[in-house]
């Protein structure tokens, strides 16, 4: 999996550089724009922890340039995938990658699975449809944190949260484990699995 996304993802990276300006207005509007990615044996061991179904809704919020997505498309049966991007930049290369896949592997673009990026701030996206959310919010602000948290109480399909930082206030779901994963920026972050 590893090798394939360098392939697709060659010479298009979502390490992207900010002023404190650019980071301080975006963060106004609740979206925060430090990056960093979820290696790939990582997500395979969050899959199998998790085992998705056919029956599953997967988002991930904040996708940044796709690979996750990509990822959980790929390496599970979960019936449909969302990305969602606020950064034009990140959510192009989603988009420039998941039509590199579809080139490369056309299974993947033919089966009745979906996978959808979106650009927008995800806290407008209506969650209703979705049954596993990942996040990987280790830069979120608090605010940030609760009002998703809201949004995963209102949404009753929610079975399983994934945050790289605690999420407070969770009426439903309750923490089933704290693992650590490898990531882009450290050897071992923690990582929170909230289920139903
Ligand atoms: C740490 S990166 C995670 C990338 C990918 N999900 C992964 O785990 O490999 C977080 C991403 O969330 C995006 N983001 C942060 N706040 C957002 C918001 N409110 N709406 C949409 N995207 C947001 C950032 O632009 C960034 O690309």
């Amino acid at each position: 999996m590893d090798k394939f996304l360098k392939q697709i993802y060659h010479g298009h990276s979502g390490f992207l550089s900010f002023s404190e300006e650019e980071k301080k207005i975006a963060a106004q509007n609740q979206v925060f724009l430090t990056y960093g990615e979820i290696i790939a044996p990582s997500v395979d061991y969050l899959l199998s922890i998790i085992e998705l179904t056919e029956d599953d809704v997967f988002l991930d919020l904040g996708s940044g340039v796709g690979k996750l997505c990509l990822q959980v498309l790929m390496r599970s049966t979960a019936k449909k995938v969302y990305g969602i991007e606020a950064h034009e930049i990140r959510h192009s290369i989603s988009e420039h990658a998941w039509k590199k896949v579809k080139r490369k592997r056309p299974y993947f673009g033919k089966s009745n699975r979906e996978l959808i990026f979106l650009k927008d701030n995800f806290l407008n996206f209506d969650f209703s449809p979705v049954t596993v959310i990942f996040m990987c919010s280790t830069c979120f602000g608090h605010e940030l944190m609760e009002s998703i948290a809201t949004k995963i109480n209102d949404a009753p399909l929610i079975r399983i949260a994934i945050s790289m930082k605690e999420i407070p206030n969770l009426s439903r779901l309750s923490l089933y484990k704290k693992i650590d994963i490898k990531t882009s920026w450290n050897e071992s972050s923690p990582c929170y699995i909230y289920m139903v």
